[in-house]
């Protein structure tokens, strides 16, 4: 029998591309998603039939009654935060245990993970991260430093694990001075999570998925955050603690490097970054604000304002030669739609240098741009690529081009129904 493949699916930039949306759409195509990577950091938004869900740990393919979905080996997980999600979509009709396996190697997120995240953004003073505060650094530190809990360790002699660890964090905050919090009701709720979660299955999902190749189904991977916040290609220190490009697939779930198919890249229209760290092409004038108030660019998890600005090719070409992208999805067009002029950035400057390729430190390099022309018609109603105005058509070629990639879904909308297929797809089906 012919093996299944993994497709995976990664925001090749900041985050909140629309991962989400597309994982929701892609979903039928599939027998199971997986997460690889990440924990509650990310906020993934599902829009259908007048409703709304934002994911943060469970897969965005949840809400197809016959699909697998997989929280992988290269996941941290918060139980208090894990049940809020899931008890959510079980009140909303979707029996979560039949669908969703967890795997025994993710990490769990401690309530005092948290408190350090803190007590590490603290002492950064001026350079802090601005992380999402969920512990996602203090979580990877513990793992790379092999002295993390993971979920397996809930099914024996738990407490004794959970005291020696969270006594070794509360002598950490000591040391760091960081001593004003109080995490009983947190601690309650975590213990609550934790009972919670044994009632789900809590397996060797890297064994499941390798039976499920064998047997030739095929599954999706959802990427979490974004290829410039990978912890090795991103724009470090400012980035998150995980490998978030399409290499962390393979060590994310367990599965061989042979056994992935297409790499969907997914992006915006223009760019957006929450959080600190450099940010070449961001707009700090009303072109920038008009974008976020349009874009609704506020996060899905903190709330926070996202920094705005024009597509950036040179973080683009360099996420499509890291993560080995087959195919670009490009998302939220309809946001650019009154816009006369729609700018891309096509290179780097910083005394008297240029360059297209990505630079080591990213801090101080100036955006050079090139403008196109705006189409200045509403995008939100359309259903197929021949109703595009050609200035759109003309944005797509000129990005196709300059990346060699074809960019086979445009996104209009936030719901699911305004996603149009450039051309027949005939991947997973
Ligand atoms: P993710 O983290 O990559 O899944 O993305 P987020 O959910 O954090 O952010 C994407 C936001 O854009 C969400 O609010 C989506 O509902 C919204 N969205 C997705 N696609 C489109 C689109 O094509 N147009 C518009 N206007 N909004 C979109
Ligand atoms: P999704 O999956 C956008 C950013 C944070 C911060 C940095 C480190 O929704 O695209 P962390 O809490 O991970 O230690 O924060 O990474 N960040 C994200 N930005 N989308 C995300 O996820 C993000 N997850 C983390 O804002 O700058
Ligand atoms: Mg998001």
């Amino acid at each position: 029998m012919k093996k299944g493949k993994v497709d995976a699916l990664l925001g090749i930039v900041f985050g909140d591309e629309g991962k989400g949306k597309v994982v929701d759409c892609f979903t039928p195509r599939y027998d199971v998603v997986a997460r690889f990577a990440g924990g509650p950091n990310a906020g993934h938004t599902i829009i259908f039939e007048g409703k709304k869900f934002v994911l943060r740990s469970i897969p965005s393919g949840i809400f197809d009654e016959g699909k697998l979905n997989i929280i992988g080996n290269g996941c941290v997980i918060a139980p208090d935060l894990f049940m809020q999600e899931a008890q959510e979509l079980e009140a909303a009709g979707y029996d979560l245990k039949s669908r969703l396996h967890i795997s025994k190697r993710a990490h769990l997120i401690l309530p005092t993970h948290r408190v350090l995240d803190r007590a590490y953004e603290a002492a950064k003073g001026k350079n802090k991260v601005g992380t999402t505060g969920k512990g996602i650094g203090p979580t990877y530190s513990e793992k790379a430093s092999r002295t993390g809990l993971r979920v397996g360790d809930i099914l024996a002699d738990f407490q004794q694990k959970y005291a020696t660890l969270k006594a070794r964090h509360m002598q950490v905050l000591q040391d760091l001075h960081y001593t004003d919090f109080d995490i009983t009701e947190e601690e309650k709720l975590w213990m609550q999570g934790i009972e919670y979660m044994r009632e789900f299955q809590l397996t060797d999902t890297e064994i499941e998925l390798g039976k499920a190749l064998a047997e030739g189904k095929n599954v999706l991977a959802e990427g979490a955050q974004g290829t410039m916040l990978d912890i090795d290609h991103g724009t470090y220190p400012f980035v998150s603690s995980s490998n978030t490009v399409s290499g962390g697939v393979c060590t994310g779930l367990g599965v061989a490097p042979n056994s992935i198919g297409e790499v969907f890249g997914i992006f915006k229209a223009y760019s957006t970054r929450v959080g600190s760290g450099p940010f070449p092409v961001e707009l700090f004038d009303e072109t920038g604000d008009k974008i976020r108030e349009i874009g609704h660019e506020y996060g899905a998890v903190t709330g926070r304002n996202r920094r705005c600005g024009w597509l950036d090719l040179v973080a683009l070409k360099y996420a499509i030669m890291i993560n080995g992208v087959t195919q670009l999805i490009m998302m939220k067009s309809d946001v650019l739609d009154t816009f006369d002029t729609i700018r891309v950035c096509v290179a780097y400057q910083k005394d008297g240098v240029t360059t297209t390729d990505m630079p080591y430190d990213t801090e101080g390099w100036q955006a050079v741009y090139e403008d196109l022309p705006g189409w200045k018609t509403d995008l939100t109603q359309m259903t197929s690529e021949a109703q595009f105005p050609q200035q759109l058509k003309d944005y797509i070629t000129y990005i196709e081009k300059a990346t060699s990639t074809p960019i086979t879904i445009v996104s209009v909308g936030p719901d699911r129904a305004q996603t149009i297929e450039r051309m027949a797809l005939d991947f997973r089906l």
